[in-house]
């Protein structure tokens, strides 16, 4: 690939990311991008796959020859890599090994209210905790990450984050690119000390200048020239992506937070905000071996660096349809849930308050429809925030007053809320009861009291 001819080479965009640790010296785009380990199961039962996890301190080579310290799941910056199948039954026993306590959260996960990571719920320094996933939701790309109350944005700064994907054997008749040609690619950015160490200072953004993939400043990936289906998640604390290729062709966006979308939406750029996941296809046949395609941030410039090597046999396709949504249910309620900067003291809160465990924000039978009307009041400082429900993938009714865009058509749980701007959904909260959270997800916010809690009564 380092022979590709100049007429190939797409390079424009923004500049590359300068990698932000003043002692080291990367050279861009020459280390390969690491693909997350599939974690196997110790034992599988009848009705379950059970799994085991230990979350400790750790080292990894973010930069060439320098050991960064890290906090990881199973020994990685970006965790193990769980595969499950709907309908079939996961456990995951995780010890925590770390000098906090910890919470684990399945981030999309329908799951019942003592598995899902509730920030008070702890798994003290030493102990270990079981959780069980039903898997009954349609297949996702959903993940991990830790959740522990007022921890939770350090805890996944330093590496507490991984994949859960949630497959369904009735998506595979769609022939969409498989197997191999199916990368998650986990993006994130930190800023690193002069001896390559992470510098953690709660909502300092700014400071955050090198972006990571999978856990490498702009690594490199060998694609063959065939269809790839890349799913990306938005795992930064603060940051938003706004992602195109270099080669100014489009990419199709197939699914969202809570699996595909009704149809591929073709865009010139896929955005994500924290916590969001976009699933595209890319096709590389279009490019002669020799090519190379930068994953390009509208911000922070080139991430990714795909070297086409060769031609491949390819029998994935994009069907027109991808799903039928189902119809949307009579809601019960309607209610106002507002994100903004308290002036006086500059928390962020949710209706005015910070979070407290000892109250209820919302009460919801179980089994209704609520439409949530969320609105963003931090124009004069122009923030950004969005809004994670627990427990639920929604729907997105209206964007200002508009319908959804075809990339906020399927189920969502996570929504980006801009400035002044006003997004009402729809959320259907089914079988399980119990106390879940609701926060934004740009996790310095929530960890410093953006987030209010639910109970689902019977
Ligand atoms: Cu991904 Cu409550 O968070
Ligand atoms: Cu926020």
């Amino acid at each position: 690939p380092s022979a590709a001819p100049q007429g190939h080479v797409h390079a424009h965009g923004a500049a590359a990311v300068p990698v932000d640790a003043p002692g080291i010296t990367a050279t861009p785009f020459s280390v390969p991008l690491p693909i997350p380990r599939t974690l196997r199961p110790t034992h599988r039962s009848r009705d379950a796959d059970h799994y085991t996890l230990t979350h400790a301190p750790a080292e990894e080579e973010i930069f060439l020859g320098t050991r960064t310290a890290i906090y990881a799941y199973g020994g990685s910056f970006v965790g193990p890599t769980i595969r499950a199948r709907r309908g079939r039954a996961v456990t995951i026993t995780h010890h925590n090994g770390l000098a906090d306590p910890t919470t684990v959260h399945l981030h999309g996960g329908h799951v019942p209210a003592d598995s899902d990571g509730y920030p008070m719920d702890l798994i003290a320094p030493g102990a270990s905790k079981t959780y069980r996933y039903p898997n009954s939701q349609p297949s996702a790309t959903l993940w991990y990450h830790d959740h522990a109350h007022g921890l939770e944005a350090e805890h996944v700064y330093r590496g507490l984050h991984g994949f859960y994907l949630l497959e369904d054997p009735a998506e595979w008749r769609l022939r969409l690119p498989g197997g191999r040609y199916d990368i998650p690619l986990l993006l994130n950015d930190a800023q690193f000390d002069a001896d390559g160490q992470l510098v953690w200072r709660m909502n300092d953004f700014i400071n955050r200048r090198t972006v990571l993939v999978n856990g490498r400043p702009q690594p490199y990936l060998r694609v063959a020239a065939r269809r790839y289906r890349l799913r990306l998640l938005d795992a930064a604390n603060l940051r938003s992506f706004a992602l195109s290729l270099s080669t100014g062709d489009p990419l199709v966006q197939v699914a969202s937070d809570g699996g595909l979308l009704p149809a591929p939406a073709s865009v010139p750029a896929v955005s994500i905000s924290p916590g969001e996941r976009a699933e595209v296809v890319v096709d590389f046949s279009r490019y002669a071996p020799g090519t190379q395609v930068f994953l390009v941030d509208a911000v922070a410039g080139q991430l990714l660096r795909f070297d086409v090597v060769d031609h491949a046999f390819d029998l994935s396709r994009v069907p027109a349809q991808l799903r039928q949504m189902p119809g949307l249910p009579t809601p019960t309620t309607t209610r106002q849930v507002s994100l903004g900067m308290d002036l006086p003291t500059g928390t962020f809160r949710i209706n005015g308050k910070l979070f407290d465990m000892d109250r209820v924000d919302a009460v919801i039978q179980r089994g209704t429809s609520e439409v949530w009307e969320i609105t963003n009041t931090d124009t004069m400082l122009g923030i950004p925030h969005n809004l994670h429900l627990h427990l639920v993938q929604f729907r997105v009714l209206t964007r200002n007053g508009q319908p959804p865009a075809p990339t906020e058509a399927g189920f969502k749980d996570t929504v980006p809320v801009a400035p002044g701007e006003v997004v009402r959904v729809l959320a259907t909260f089914g079988d399980y009861v119990g106390r879940y959270v609701y926060h934004c997800h740009l996790l310095d916010h929530s960890a410093t009291g953006m987030m209010a809690q639910f109970e689902v009564v019977a």
